[in-house]
């Protein structure tokens, strides 16, 4: 039988990523005897890597299927960074369990930071769970689905220290064949004392610089117009070649990120970069000035800070202090002058007392983020923090912080959006408006989104727009 679906089934649930909308899913005749069904949770790389299983199991006589009752194999792509996440990830486990007691002949894994934090453990506490595997383990995944079949528990939590998953081409399922995300290193070595990635993705390694180039030149001319570097720490990317025998032995000079951004930038004029995340201790002026120099890099950085106060900026190990933090906004914007900005922020972090709290507020004050993402601290087991820190802000201050952080937050991004107002950008389009049928949207440089009235213009086209209005969260406008 012709079997047609092939797509993937994407659930965002960090908080950024919640509620946002998938395109339609592409169907395509494929020829597989065998289904899996995929979810992810938590960032964009873990999207990005839910690409590369896909790709993995699709070469292995897996297709898609976006009808969890029709799979052999159903995944869950888990993220770990904060305990709510986790709490989702084993909800959604009881579902699949019900199913799978139903269908005795379906396989269930857990892929991801949380398969990795939990390992075996795993397999104790989620009995139906059949395959757990660690974000550094998919190319073994088709041996352990085999071990899995025989009715073996299969497990493969092994972190690498070379792995980037370099030479697999990405299968983009679920994409508007607009944008695509393109991962450029793995792991994290800055040990925030909060942070559980370092523990679930291991040690940092960047991604040969030729692949990269080469997925983006193969997206570009699959009609692409717009990729995202990823990596937990873009700006310390650092690549060097081997010995290049066919240049007589000669090493090729090493690859910064700066050189990547440049090198991805000179492809195509009109292919968009995008990139994150970056951590302010590492992004450099050589990376503001190559943002600067290419108009089809995008003024927009998301440089989290995490706390106003140095004293808990040092207790959260991110080796920079307010001043420094400021110092670097004050150069993006002598560099950039129109960049947009965004960040993270964390309330009620261990000790934090209400004059460091007043000083996240007034950074906030002074950075004006066009775009901020903020969560209140959630203790994770194994981290620095977990093991020297007491968790000695109680929930209730936590969360009123947060929503202190949230309302003075919302003032500051739709001021940044009526400043727009009257303003003519050059917007990528990327769909049709969800809202209304008879609208486009996209995004303007600076990543904030654009919705106008549907003319001739297509999905893909860049197109000048006026903005005529905004709400809190879109721009409104009409084609110049
Ligand atoms: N690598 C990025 C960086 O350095 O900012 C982001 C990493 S993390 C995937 C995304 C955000 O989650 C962090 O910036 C931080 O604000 C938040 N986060 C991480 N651990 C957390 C925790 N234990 N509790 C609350 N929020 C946390
Ligand atoms: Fe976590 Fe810090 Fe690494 Fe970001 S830079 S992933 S917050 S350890
Ligand atoms: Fe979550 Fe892992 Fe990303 S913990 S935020 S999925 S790196």
């Amino acid at each position: 039988m012709m079997e047609l679906l092939q797509t993937l089934n994407t659930k965002q649930h960090d908080e950024r990523r919640q509620g946002e909308a998938f395109s339609p899913n592409t169907v395509l005749e494929t020829p597989f005897k065998k289904h899996f069904y995929i979810e992810s949770y938590g960032c964009a790389m873990n999207f990005a890597d839910s690409e590369v299983v896909a790709a993995i199991l699709q070469s292995n006589g897996f297709g898609a299927t976006k009808i969890l009752e029709e799979a052999d194999l159903v995944l869950v792509n888990t993220c770990s960074i904060r305990e709510k996440a986790e709490a989702t990830v084993r909800k959604r486990l009881t579902e699949f369990r019900k199913l799978k007691k139903a269908n005795p002949g379906m396989l269930v894994g857990v892929l991801g930071c949380m398969a990795e934090r939990l390992k075996e453990k795993f397999l104790q506490e989620e009995k139906l769970v059949d395959l757990v595997v660690g974000p550094d383990a998919y190319r073994t995944l088709p041996g352990l689905i085999q071990e899995a079949e025989t009715g073996q528990k299969a497990v493969n939590v092994l972190l690498s220290r070379e792995e980037t998953y370099a030479d697999i081409a990405p299968v983009r399922l679920n994409s508007n064949g607009v944008n695509a995300f393109v991962s450029i290193m793995r792991g994290c070595n800055n040990m925030c004392s909060f942070c559980v990635v370092p523990f679930t993705r291991g040690r940092e390694r960047s991604r040969d610089a030729n692949s990269i180039i080469e997925e983006c030149v193969d997206l570009v001319n699959n009609g692409y117009k717009e990729v995202t570097l990823l990596g937990q720490n873009v700006d310390s990317y650092y690549w060097t070649a081997s010995p290049n025998p066919s240049k007589g032995g000669i090493y090729e000079a090493p690859v910064t990120f700066a050189k990547l951004l440049e090198r991805v930038a000179l492809i195509n004029p009109l292919l968009r970069v995008r990139f994150s995340t970056s951590h302010p201790k590492d992004i450099t002026d050589e990376v503001l000035f190559t943002i600067a120099k290419y108009d089809n890099i995008c003024n927009y950085i998301h440089l989290p800070v995490q706390s106003g106060s140095s004293r808990v900026l040092q207790m959260m190990n991110r080796t920079y202090t307010r001043e420094w933090y400021i110092a670097k906004v004050n150069r993006i914007r002598e560099i950039i002058p129109d960049c947009g900005l965004s960040t993270d922020m964390i309330t009620g972090f261990c000790t934090e007392t209400e004059e460091d709290h007043q000083q996240s507020l007034s950074l906030m004050e002074y950075c004006k983020y066009d775009l901020a993402y903020m969560y209140f601290y959630s203790e994770r087991p194994g981290t620095l923090a977990a093991r020297r820190f007491k968790d000695d802000v109680p929930e209730e201050v936590k969360k009123r912080r947060l929503q202190e952080m949230i309302d003075l937050y919302r003032g500051h991004s739709l001021a940044s959006m009526q400043k727009d107002v009257g303003k003519t950008f050059n917007v990528l389009i990327e769909g049709a408006s969800k809202k209304n049928a008879d609208q486009l949207y996209g995004r303007n440089d600076q990543n904030k989104v654009v919705v106008f009235p549907k003319g001739t213009q297509k999905k893909g086209e860049y197109v000048f727009i006026k903005v005529s209005a905004c709400t809190a969260g879109t721009l409104l406008g009409e084609v110049e």
